[in-house]
């Protein structure tokens, strides 16, 4: 498994992309032979203007029956070349951002299917951009390489047999100032993909700065840091000034030089067409005709190098996506049914055997955990700050693999069914408030599967005491809650206890009610008024559900049947509130200075 995952994410970037391409191949073919078939009318137009002049060539030699055909021949390759330009335009389109879409999708669906550690160490701002900016620069890479690249390279092709089908001789100064074409779309390039390169990586720059300081604008203004954060902005600022104006510079270059070339080219055509038109040669109207081709000549070549610098950073962009798409999804070696059958009397049983757990494996933290829970029971865990309390939650959920030992939920072994039932059988509120952009309504319904109707989201935030915040708010369970911080820290986490007593009220009643219960400071934000009325219904939650409560109010968790007390990634102790008060160890210290300051 491994192997074949390694095995993907080598694969070159190019091959990876044409793969995305090719289920569009048909209208990629279409898309071709319309781009050919705009290029060849257009090329046609010289010949026929040219058949037009010298049907008026000479006086008296004008053969006025024979120009309405020529004029509707005319007509009909302009908008033929019109029609086949903009069909092959609307196809590319198609193909690009249908290729788009798909990346996006399987880009977000790895973000959501990730691990949390591969979230919680990768800076958000960077992984937004993968799916966002980067593939911009895939679609746009693509978009321009299907529309230019094939219609440029046709164009040079086909000028030169178009040329030399009339004129071997006066085609040739046109081969000879190839090079030169060439050589002034290449410097071009180079100097703008420098600049635009810099320019982008800048531009990421400057919208991580903005994010940092426009999210955290308080920080700023509490510690008076206002003129270093516009001191380190302008230093970006500056460089972002310094190379947008260089890349517009090189940019600007290009049509002086393509008028340059094409002059030379047009002067070259004009000279060697006439010499050979006094020869007889030539007609006046095949130099008209030299003339128009001679004038497009060095456009394509500007485009194709353009193009090939655009693919360079399209093809980095493309990268950076592929490696997000390669990454495993988080639930890619459970099993897909249950490999052990659930035992009803053991609903709710939850059991940890030497668990050893670390974020890195150079750092130690949970190591020979041991824990037994009966059904029913209420288990607190408690110790000082960043002892591994949540880490302990983190695992019960799965959110992170253990290293070692075994952990059983509702009697089976959690590494033998899918994390996603094994997830389903906790109802949890977590020390981080987890609101998404939407409603408040929509917040609470949110862990409820199906139809929710408004009485029951009242009636649980009824129940989780947040009904009366809501109701002052300008539109009450309507308000919407988007990326500002509006609501209070405590606002938050009533929603997300009414938000685990719908859900447990709804799962209830259709019978696949969570056998577990997690709090993990659930009412950390809340003033103890509140808080003891929340407790009532925090008890109902916990009737018939093992429950595993985090707490620093040692009063909130007295009545519980275990205390894990945790030290430093281990548990120091372990038993009930009178045991461990009469062991006269850690635990009896933490409460004896508790109650002592309160
Ligand atoms: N995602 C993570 N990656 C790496 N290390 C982490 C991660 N989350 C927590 N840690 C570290 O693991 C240790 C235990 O953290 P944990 O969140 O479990 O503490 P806690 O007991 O819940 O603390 P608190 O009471 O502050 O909530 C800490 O040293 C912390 O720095
Ligand atoms: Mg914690």
């Amino acid at each position: 498994m491994k192997s074949n995952k390694n095995g993907k994410a080598a694969r070159p970037t190019l091959p990876r992309l044409i793969e995305y391409i090719k289920p569009h191949s048909g209208w990629l073919a279409l898309s071709m032979v319309c781009a050919a078939a705009s290029v060849i009318f257009t090329l046609f137009i010289p010949v026929l203007t040219g058949d037009i002049i010298d049907l008026c060539i000479g006086e008296g030699k004008v053969e006025l029956s024979a120009f309405p055909p020529m004029l509707i021949k005319l007509g009909v390759c302009v908008l033929a070349a019109v029609s086949a330009g903009l069909l092959s335009s609307y196809f590319n389109n198609r193909i690009t951002f249908r290729c788009a879409r798909e990346l996006r999708l399987k880009a977000f669906a790895r973000i959501t299917g990730a691990p949390l550690s591969l979230l919680d160490s990768a800076p958000s701002g960077e992984l937004i951009n993968r799916v966002t900016g980067d593939i911009d620069y895939v679609s746009d890479g693509l978009l321009h390489a299907f529309t230019q690249l094939f219609t440029g390279v046709a164009a040079i092709c086909g000028t030169l047999v178009f040329m030399l089908r009339a004129s071997a001789r006066a085609s040739l100064p046109v081969i000879l100032l190839t090079p030169l074409s060439i050589a002034v779309a290449a410097v071009i390039a180079r100097g703008s993909y420098k600049y635009f390169s810099r320019q982008t990586a800048t531009q990421a720059d400057m919208a991580g700065y903005l994010d940092e300081y426009v999210g955290r604008a308080g920080l700023v203004k509490a510690f008076g840091r206002e003129k270093a954060a516009c001191d380190g902005f302008d230093k970006i600022n500056s460089e972002l000034y310094e190379c947008g104006y260089m890349a517009q510079v090189y940019s600007a270059l290009v049509n002086p030089s393509t008028r340059l070339v094409n002059n030379f080219v047009f002067a070259a055509v004009g000279v060697t067409g006439a010499l050979i038109a006094c020869r007889g040669g030539l007609t006046v109207g095949q130099i008209t005709m030299f003339l128009a081709y001679a004038s497009q000549y060095a456009k394509p070549f500007n485009e194709i190098s353009g193009i090939a610098a655009q693919l360079t950073a399209a093809l980095a962009s493309a990268d950076r996506v592929f490696k997000l798409i390669d990454t495993p999804f988080e639930d890619a070696d459970d099993p897909k049914e249950p490999l052990e059958a659930a035992v009803a009397e053991k609903i709710g049983e939850v059991s940890l055997e030497n668990v050893s757990f670390s974020y890195s494996p150079d750092k130690k933290l949970i190591e020979e955990l041991n824990l037994q829970a009966k059904p029913g029971q209420r288990i607190a865990i408690v110790g000082p700050t960043g002892c591994g309390k949540t880490t302990i939650i983190n695992l019960l959920m799965r959110f992170y693999d253990i290293r070692g030992g075994k952990i059983y939920a509702d009697g089976r072994d959690a590494y033998s069914i899918h994390r996603g039932e094994l997830r389903q059988r906790y109802a949890m509120v977590l020390q981080d408030t987890w609101l998404m952009r939407g409603t408040v309504a929509e917040n609470i319904a949110y862990g409820a599967k199906g139809e929710v109707s408004r009485a029951e989201i009242e009636q649980a935030a009824e129940r989780a005491m947040a009904s009366p915040f809501i109701r002052q708010l300008k539109n009450g369970y309507d308000t919407v809650i988007d990326d500002g911080d509006t609501l209070s820290g405590g606002q938050k986490q009533l929603i997300c206890i009414a938000r685990v007593m719908l859900a447990a009220a709804r799962n209830h009643g259709n019978g696949t009610a969570e056998s577990m219960l997690i709090l993990d400071e659930a009412t950390s934000n809340i003033d103890t008024r509140t808080e003891l009325l929340v407790q009532q219904a925090f008890s109902d939650l916990m009737r018939g559900r093992t429950s595993f409560v985090v707490a620093h109010r040692l009063s909130t968790i007295k009545s519980s049947d275990i205390i894990l007390v945790m030290d430093s990634g281990k548990v120091v102790e372990q038993g009930s509130h009178e045991q461990l008060l009469a062991k006269n160890g850690f635990y009896a210290a933490l409460w004896k200075a508790m109650t002592e300051n309160s």
